[in-house]
């Protein structure tokens, strides 16, 4: 939510600045500005997209050697040009700022008091100020950082300029990401490498409370009591190109195509033919998950409903108590915490703040272990867990997830299989076995993308229908949740999905000529439990779309629409069946013309409640 960059350097920023939020774009886009210093303070900001605010400043010609830029998922006023970042004081200082100063109201009555014109409704324009005040005194911007940022209560990630220090860049985090990119006699900040990559890809990953003093020779920083620290310098390994489009038409069409090599690489991360090893969670993982006496699973949205799958995994294959809770919930709950269940928490940013602050009631509840699987390397989730596993998507830039959430089923699974032969449930056979089919896996999904263009023949006849209904049994309700998910956020036609047997509880009542029905059936037990569901549907004139295995026998007729996947894959069916209902959304909403990659209202990490 909300994305900053920052640069200083001897050539001009204004391109870094803008490519890198370009790249940061994901993360919100109701605004976009930038400040340099070039004899003053110069700033550009526009509402809508990155692109707007690039034609402005191809129009005004902006240049400069320090910058810093900022685009918007509005929280505080709403997406104006006077709401747009940077913020600035007296025309001499700017701030860029991602989170959440939660005593915004009372720093801008003292500021007020203080003579202080505000001139935006956010809460962000009470840092500026306050920072400018204290630089009166001290007229040394780190000493005014280091003072205002001590007043501020809630989280931040701010890049701070000012035109009396025109080589001099301050970046401080407490509860937002931001990192340092590492350059030759330039340096960076920016909320998620990717901004960076085309520049530099040695990161420094700032720690809470830190306050970091960048220039172009040299880089300090601080912690929280003031102290300097040295804080490691990583090489990430990703590649600029990882988040281009290429010949893909949407990010997202490019993430679902990619779940195949995505699927492959977490694979990669620490299975032997024979087995997983427990390592790939971290050192401590073997003897904290053999201790264990089961799961909690915390997570939101589409992560939640990975956890809800994993729920049947972990219960049918390692016999252990599973349980998944929307971590929104969890966090103002008290519940009964029994501190030998593992705490997980499923993430792709590993920035939510719902699944964050979930962790930490989990902890002051007394559960004494905690695990993290999330796409992003150090982020904050993955650094407050003790055992941690990296799923290998790559850069997720489609705000809708879907790479993500076929990783994290894999390694939900693998993590199944390595408490089922902890705890005595998986024989060694077995755990082969099941690795054979986990490699097959992206053969498979492979072949569910081929059903594209059938899909898209489907899609059409979705593209003016204002409901939708998806259906699925066992682990596959919550893909029909996940199907459902992905058809409201981005095509925006409102769907709901069922566990199939509740359909004649109360939902069937909606089901006329005008609701599809989408039903997520493969080859498993349930099958015929599904197929008596999916003829009540028919029986009341209900327009059926079936995605069936391919061994699966099923017959086409009338009202009844069939794509079949490739033959049943045992338990690792659900991340097959996936696969179709992203397809059906993405090109739903690309009938229905909606910004694909941006849908509206939306941003990619949710790091505000
Ligand atoms: C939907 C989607 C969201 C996220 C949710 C949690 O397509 O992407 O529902 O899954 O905001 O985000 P993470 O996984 O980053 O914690």
């Amino acid at each position: 939510m909300c994305g900053i960059i920052g640069a200083v350097a001897q050539r001009n920023v204004v391109p870094i600045l803008l490519e890198g939020l370009r790249r940061l774009e994901y993360r919100g886009y109701d605004s976009a500005g930038l400040v340099v210093i070039n004899k003053g303070l110069q700033r550009v900001r526009s509402t809508g997209r990155v692109a707007e605010l690039a034609a402005q400043i191809g129009r005004q010609k902006t240049h400069g050697h320090l910058g810093i830029a900022h685009t918007r998922w509005a929280t505080h006023g709403g997406p104006t040009e006077d709401n747009a970042h940077p913020h600035v004081s007296t025309n001499s200082i700017a701030v860029v700022h991602n989170g959440i100063i939660e005593n915004h109201e009372a720093l801008r009555t003292r500021l007020k008091s203080l003579g202080y014109d505000f001139a935006s409704e956010t809460d962000t324009e009470v840092i500026v100020h306050l920072i400018h005040f204290y630089y009166q005194a001290s007229r040394d911007l780190l000493v005014a950082v280091r003072a205002a940022v001590a007043e501020l209560q809630g989280a931040y990630a701010i890049g701070v300029v000012s035109a009396e220090a025109p080589h001099q860049l301050i970046a401080a985090r407490r509860g937002s990401p931001l990192l340092i990119g590492v350059g030759i006699e330039e340096n960076f900040i920016a909320s998620d490498v990717s901004a960076l990559l085309p520049v530099t890809q040695r990161v420094i990953y700032l720690e809470d409370g830190d306050i970091a003093d960048i220039g172009l020779l040299g880089i300090r920083i601080f912690d929280a009591e003031g102290r300097p620290v040295e804080r490691g310098e990583h090489v990430s390994e990703l590649s600029a190109d990882m988040a281009e489009l290429g010949n893909y038409r949407h990010f997202m069409q490019k993430e679902i195509h990619e779940q195949p090599r995505a699927i492959a690489d977490t694979l990669l991360a620490g299975v032997t033919t024979h087995s997983v090893l427990p390592g790939i969670f971290g050192p401590q993982a073997e003897d904290v998950l053999g201790k264990i006496n089961g799961v909690r699973i915390l997570a939101c949205g589409t992560s939640f409903h990975a956890a809800k799958v994993a729920e049947y995994w972990i219960e049918s294959l390692a016999g252990l108590p599973c349980r998944a809770e929307v971590a929104s919930e969890y966090r103002y709950r008290n519940s009964v915490a029994d501190p030998d269940t593992l705490i997980l928490t499923l993430s792709q940013s590993g920035e939510t703040r719902d699944t964050i602050d979930a962790l930490i009631q989990a902890k002051k509840l007394g559960h004494k272990h905690s695990l993290a699987i999330c796409n992003v390397p150090e982020s904050a989730l993955v650094r407050a867990s003790e055992l941690k596993f990296l799923t290998r998507a790559g850069p997720e830039i489609g705000v809708a997830s879907t790479k993500a959430f076929t990783t994290q089923l894999v390694a939900l699974f693998l993590l199944a299989l390595v408490l089922g032969r902890l705890h005595g449930r998986v024989s060694v056979a077995q755990e082969k076995s099941w690795l054979d089919q986990l490699r097959e896996l992206p053969g498979l999904v492979g072949q569910a993308l081929a059903l594209e263009p059938e899909i898209s023949a489907w899609a059409e006849r979705f593209a003016d229908k204002h409901h939708a209904l998806f259906l699925g049994r066992g682990a596959h309700y919550p893909i029909a949740l996940e199907g459902a998910l992905k058809l409201k956020e981005i095509s925006y036609i409102h769907a709901e999905a069922y566990p199939a047997g509740e359909l004649k509880h109360g939902p069937l009542a909606l089901v006329d000529k005008d609701m599809p029905v989408v039903a997520v059936a493969p080859n498993d037990t349930l099958l015929e439990k599904l197929k008596s569901n999916l003829q009540e549907v028919r029986a009341r004139g209900g327009e059926l779309y079936v995605f069936a295995d391919q061994d699966s026998h099923f017959s086409e007729q009338d009202g009844l629409h069939l794509l079949r996947l490739p033959s049943h894959a045992g338990p690792l069916s659900p991340i097959v069946h996936t696969v179709p209902l992203q397809l059906l959304a993405y090109h739903a909403a690309l009938c229905k013309g909606t910004d694909v990659d941006k849908p509206r209202n939306l941003a990619k990490s949710v790091t505000v409640e």
